[in-house]
């Protein structure tokens, strides 16, 4: 049992079958209004640091049906078809971005985090749901936000409080002027696809906070891996090991989402000798789940992109299994290699155990990934 801010305690699942057993039970539910007595007693509300998670009504606080219809509309823009006819779309973006970051003088040092692997996922989600470039700072601000546990009970509130009038802001603003974007979509939804105005800023809250947040630290992850393991780039290089190695390993090891609040027990389980009572709350421990000795051996902490069992479960499975994976993976596959074309010389500007950790338990990354992109050029003549 962990104990996450505000005294509340919850089981973590770290294991890789336990994990799938549960991800793909009714007995355990993501809905705090139906089954996490804390909250339906008031005794948790919105100054709780990790408010922002149970508020959101969309397909994650969802149970069984519910969760079906509310993941519908998303899913239905994101099938591996419509994903697939984004590539050229996401390659004028990352060639973008890397034009803007080959404007940095040889030998200065560059957050690529920042300047890379956020911004790409952050336009591309943008730009799919059509949101104004003038909120983009306030809107995706929601989605950094959230995965801080480190939250004060005035910022957590806050931040519901920002989220909830940024959507409402950019919904009343497609409901006047329809475009031909995600958002539009789904505020001109009829029938079965009709969502409430609550259900509507919790889809958008989601859709643009999971897309942007999560593929950063991937492409992040990855890059660091390629700058710190050069026999492993080697094989890339002479064709021994491909893109997707890379993708999948990292993804395995270096799960984006580390804990992810919240499940609720619906009724007194049994789990590996220990009884979680009814109504308590369990994470998923993506961070150690790929990393289960059960399934990768003693070397299941290595990197290592010739590992011939990949399996990973980064992407959730069952019922909230990611709606985002085939983009996600799309945009770190076109990303990294181009990067590394453009980059050739690229280096890390400190000593890996310099790096930082992004300060937050939900989440898996580094506060920042400072590189040097080329080498300061040496004038002729100096010795
Ligand atoms: C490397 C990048 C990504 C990772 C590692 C990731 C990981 C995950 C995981 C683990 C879940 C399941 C959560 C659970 O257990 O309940 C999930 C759900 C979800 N993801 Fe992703 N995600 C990524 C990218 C994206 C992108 C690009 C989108 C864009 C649309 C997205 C949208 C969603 C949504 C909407 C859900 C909720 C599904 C549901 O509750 O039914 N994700 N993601």
């Amino acid at each position: 049992m962990v104990e996450l801010p505000g005294n509340v305690r919850g089981w973590v699942v770290v294991g890789h079958d336990l994990a799938m057993e549960l991800l793909t039970s009714p007995k355990v539910s993501k809905n705090p209004r139906q089954h996490w007595p804390a909250w339906i007693d008031g005794e948790i509300g919105a100054d709780w640091p990790l408010a922002s998670w149970p508020t959101m009504e969309n397909m994650t606080t969802a149970y069984g049906h519910e969760a079906q219809r509310l993941r519908r509309p998303i899913v239905k823009a994101f099938t591996p078809k419509r994903v697939r006819s984004m590539q050229p779309y996401i390659e004028r973006t990352v060639q973008r971005l890397l034009d803007r970051l080959a404007e940095t003088p040889p030998g200065e040092t560059v957050d690529l985090k920042r300047n890379f692997s956020y911004q790409l996922p952050a336009t591309i989600i943008c730009d799919l749901f059509g949101v104004p470039e003038a909120d983009r700072a306030a809107i995706l601000r929601g989605g950094e936000k959230t995965p801080d546990s480190s939250l004060t009970p005035e910022e957590a509130e806050a931040n519901i409080r920002d989220w909830t009038e940024q959507f409402g802001k950019l919904i009343a603003a497609k409901r006047a002027f329809p475009a031909d974007d995600l958002t539009s979509d789904l505020v001109t939804a009829e029938g079965e696809e009709r969502l409430t105005d609550n259900e509507l800023i919790g889809t958008l809250f989601v859709a643009l906070g999971a897309g942007s947040e999560t593929v950063m630290n991937l492409v992040t992850h990855a890059v660091l891996k390629l700058l710190t393991h050069p026999e492993q780039r080697a094989m890339l290089e002479d064709g021994r090991a491909s893109w997707d190695d890379v993708i999948e390993e990292t993804l395995r090891l270096e799960s984006p989402l580390n804990l992810l609040p919240l499940r609720f027990a619906v009724e007194d389980l049994e789990l590996d000798g220990v009884t979680v009572a009814k109504g308590d709350p369990i994470l998923m421990g993506y961070g150690a789940i790929g990393r289960d000795p059960a399934v990768h051996g003693d070397s299941a902490e290595d990197w290592d992109i010739k590992r011939e069992n990949k399996e990973h479960l980064s992407f959730g499975h069952g019922t909230h299994y990611c709606v985002g994976a085939p983009l996600a993976r799309l945009e770190a596959k076109i990303a990294l290699p181009a990067l590394f074309a453009r980059f050739p010389d690229m280096q890390l500007a400190v000593k890996p155990e310099e790096l930082e950790s992004q300060g937050t338990f939900i989440m898996n990354g580094h506060k920042t990934l400072p590189v040097i992109l080329e080498k300061a050029s040496v004038p002729v003549g100096t010795p």
